[in-house]
């Protein structure tokens, strides 16, 4: 990342809220003791909180000492520090109300000869993003003439098709798609963004990324935590709104999308969003073959989901899914893309798994019966780096075949801490580059997609809890892969 020029005043709004805390000022910390921010980047922190700027700042600096631990450099924070302040404020307010808001940040501009830039950054309930929106552009803080305006959303955005496309709606009077940054904070991760590269970049891959060759895909994504303190959050949205419907629809889009014609955002997005409308569940007659739904009781040493705080009793709600998804279009007709998501599994890691057809008539030769499939393994994380499984003969007199692997590590084990994908998407919202970001008509059909899921499992009465905490999620799950494929395991 090159330092930016950009000269911009940075609003959160929701400023004393725990993303604030443990995401967005310690990448806004990092950024700027990189170099990477422009010396005009000013931070205005909204809260509802009776505090003054000397408390926030007070508030921040403890948790960026908790952050970065024995890293901490007083003298880098003091250069920071002088860039925040802190307006107490009500976002619920009429669009009257933002007077206040507009006056405090004309002010702020004129001080610091920032010109007008701004980005708005909404760390705040869903429910809150068409009320800010529409009273930011009817107080023409959005106005993006001489200088820009843009606004980055957290997810959820929406709750359901419907709600997504309602609110899409209502915000679109006041905001351009262009200037409305979604987002997905998996985009951000580093290995994600090599996805393309690892595709496009090599000619050992991109002939063979097709159903000619590849015999399937899966993307795995397990978590060791529960839920902590986001029962209620969790209650409304399961694993299917949290995380298959935004970060691993995401990373299937890049996997299986066309090869864009340039490497412009709305070019990488109109792939992306084709791979999606392309998705199909094929559930046959059973749909528990296709969709296994979990959620974790208590193990000895953690509690059960329907035990969580405000978590209902009798929670009907997965912490885990299972799943098999065809893409329907030429490259991928008949290969089964494998998903599997949880909460309380055994291991913190999320990768991807190409698998390689077996080569025909393999065994003809019975010295090479050992031989397993080639298999691309794109590791997200913790660990960052690729895998590459190949067959190559044992050293020795005795022509023995075995697999070998090629193993490249970028980088072990960042910190679960790690704010580097806020950081990167923090600056490519200044530099304008939109392709990090989810463009409305991906999210309308990965909701569309969802929705296609919650109607197959409609008429499946999964029984919870039915698997214990820290264990590999419902055995059932085995099921759903064809006869001969088998969930990867490092
Ligand atoms: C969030 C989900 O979007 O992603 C959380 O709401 C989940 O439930 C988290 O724990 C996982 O992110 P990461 O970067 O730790 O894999």
């Amino acid at each position: 990342m090159n330092i930016s020029n950009e000269n911009a005043i940075f609003v959160i709004f929701g400023g004393t809220g725990d993303l604030t805390k443990r995401k967005l000022i310690p990448a806004l910390y990092n950024l700027e003791i990189e170099k990477k921010l422009s010396e005009k980047f000013i931070i205005v922190a909204i809260g509802r909180r009776d505090y003054t700027t000397e408390f926030y700042r007070k508030q921040m600096k403890e948790a960026i000492i908790e952050f970065s631990g024995d890293t901490f450099n007083e003298k880098d924070w003091n250069k920071f520090v002088i860039k925040i302040s802190y307006l107490r404020f009500d976002f619920s307010h009429t669009c009257e109300g933002y007077t206040i808001l507009d006056k405090y940040l004309s002010k702020i501009d004129k001080e610091n000869g920032i010109n007008g830039n701004r980005i708005y950054y909404l760390a705040v309930p869903p429910s809150s993003f068409e009320p800010i929106i529409n009273n930011l552009h009817c107080r023409k803080m959005l106005l993006n003439k001489d200088n820009w305006q843009r606004v980055m959303v957290e997810k959820p955005f929406g709750s359901n098709l419907k709600s997504a496309r309602e609110l899409n709606e209502n915000i679109s009077k006041s905001i351009k798609e262009k200037n409305l940054f979604r987002i997905d904070h998996y985009l951000g991760k580093e290995m994600i963004q090599n996805i393309m590269a690892i595709r496009f970049g090599n000619s050992i891959f991109e002939p063979l990324w097709n159903h000619q060759y590849i015999e399937n895909i899966q993307i795995i994504s397990s978590e060791t935590i529960g839920v902590k303190s986001r029962g209620s959050y969790y209650e409304a949205t399961g694993v299917l709104k949290d995380m298959l419907q935004n970060h691993i629809l995401q990373m299937l889009s890049l996997i299986a999308m066309e090869p864009p014609i340039s490497l412009l955002p709305e070019e990488i997005r109109d792939e992306k969003v084709k791979a999606i409308k392309s998705l199909r569940i094929d559930h046959g007659e059973k749909v528990e073959d296709t969709i296994v739904l979990g959620q974790y009781g208590e193990s000895p040493s953690h509690i059960g989901y329907r035990d969580e705080d405000n978590v209902n009793s009798k929670s009907k709600v997965p912490t885990f899914i299972a799943m098999k998804a065809y893409i329907d279009n030429f490259r991928w007709s008949g290969v089964p893309f494998y998903i599997k998501v949880g909460k309380g599994l055994p291991e913190k890691e999320t990768k991807i798994i190409i698998q390689f057809k077996k080569l025909p008539g393999i065994n003809h030769y019975e010295e090479f019966n050992n031989t397993k499939p080639n298999m691309l393994v794109i590791r997200i994380q913790p660990n960052e780096g690729i895998y590459f499984q190949i067959n190559a003969k044992t050293p020795g007199n005795e022509f023995k075949v075995n697999s070998v692997e090629m193993d490249y590590c970028q980088k072990s084990a960042i910190s679960s801490n790690s704010t580097a994908a806020y950081e990167r998407l923090i600056i490519e919202a200044i530099r304008n580059n939109s392709s990090l970001f989810t463009r409305w008509d991906e999210l309308e059909y990965s909701w569309k997609y969802i929705e296609s899921i919650e109607q197959a499992i409609k008429s499946y009465n999964y029984q919870y809890p039915n698997y214990v905490f820290g264990t590999e999620g419902p055995t059932m799950a085995d099921k759903l892969l064809e006869s001969n494929h088998k969930w990867y395991k490092s």
